[in-house]
This record gives structure tokens, sequence and C-alpha cells, in this order.
């Protein structure tokens, strides 16, 4: 599954809505693309496109906005959201070994994505999240974990999983498990 299949369906009587209310000027690109983002937790094409065909802000003009403020994202986001804190005492304690572990535990291979196939977690950098005592740090949606390795991360993330029933999609001790279960389901039949 590819995260084109991750592509939130966007509803154009809401986006005309939020024109009308919010306004069809270039100042209103800003809270526009603020509704988008929090409804569908990124700005999909369709509904940038429903902006450029209904107000008076032209293509260029809204993806500059877009692309200029970085609470803005372009690209689908799963249904967690893991932060990895890599401001300078994270970094230098190990953060990309986080980012490493955690891309490996969701099978996420592919440089330019973020997010694994499945839409459960998407594992974004992020700057510092005001905890550089506990550094190496992440957020799990709302929650602060610090002091982690590489190993600690995955642990993290395969007890947040269990919690909120989600699959990793490269978390091999789980498949490893249910196949043991069924070999000796089948030794016993
Ligand atoms: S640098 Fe990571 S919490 Fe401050």
């Amino acid at each position: 599954m590819s995260n084109q299949t991750l592509e939130a369906t966007v509803d154009p009587e809401l986006v005309n809505k939020w024109i009308e209310e919010i306004g069809s000027g270039v100042p209103a690109a800003v809270p526009l693309l603020q509704a988008i983002q929090g409804e569908y937790g990124y700005l999909p094409r369709d509904a940038m496109d429903l902006i450029i065909a209904n107000s008076d802000i032209n293509a260029s003009q809204l993806f500059g906005v877009a692309t200029f403020y970085a609470q803005f994202r372009m690209r689908p986001v799963g249904r967690h959201l893991v932060k990895v804190c890599h401001g300078t005492a994270c970094h230098v304690r190990g953060a990309d070994r986080l980012n490493t572990s955690l891309n490996h535990i969701l099978n996420i291979t592919d440089e330019e994505e973020d997010t694994a196939s499945n839409g459960s977690y998407t594992v974004e950098d992020v700057a510092c999240v005001g905890c550089c005592s506990i550094a190496p740090a992440l957020v799990i949606d709302d929650d602060i974990i610090g002091n982690l390795s590489g190993a600690d991360a995955q642990r993290v993330l395969k007890k947040h999983a269990k919690g909120c029933k989600e699959d990793l999609p490269g978390d091999t001790s789980k498949k490893k498990k249910a196949a043991q279960e069924n070999s000796n389901e089948e030794a016993r039949s």
C-alpha cells in the first residue's frame, strides 16, 4: 500500500463554506489553510484546487503560503503523530537513532516518506520540545517521553500501538510470535 491510499476524501461543500466564512482574498490564505489542515491533518491537493478555483487566491500565492510556513503539511498524516525532537540537546544525544529505530519498526524505507503504509503513525522531526534534561526525547500524540535509546523508542511505540490497537508494519517479533502460534496449533492438531 502506498501513501497514495492515505489521501483524504475532501468535502467540497465544507471547503466552499470556509471560503464564504473566512474570506476569498489573499489575506485569508493562512486561515483557510489552517481550517483545511485542522480537518484533514494536512493539505490535500483537492482542497487546494477548490480554493484556487473558488477564491481570488491563485495557485502560486496559495502554494507560496503553504510551503513558507512550517506548520503546514503537504503529505497525508498518520492516525498518530510521533515527533522526534532534533533540538541541540537531543541531536547530540542521539535523536537520529530514534528516527532509525522508529522507521525500522514502521517499515518506512523511503526517505521521502514519513508515514507507515498502513496509516498508523507519522514520524516527524521537530525543534526543541522543552524537555532538554531528558534528551533525547520524543512526543507520541501528547505524551513526552525522554532518555531514550533506539530500542527504548521501539518499546515505547509498541506499547502505544498495543493500547491503540495499531499494527506496526515492521514489527517482526509480532509476526514471528504469530507464526510460532500457528505452528504450535498445527502440531497439536
Ligand atoms: S533539545 Fe530536545 S527537548 Fe530540548
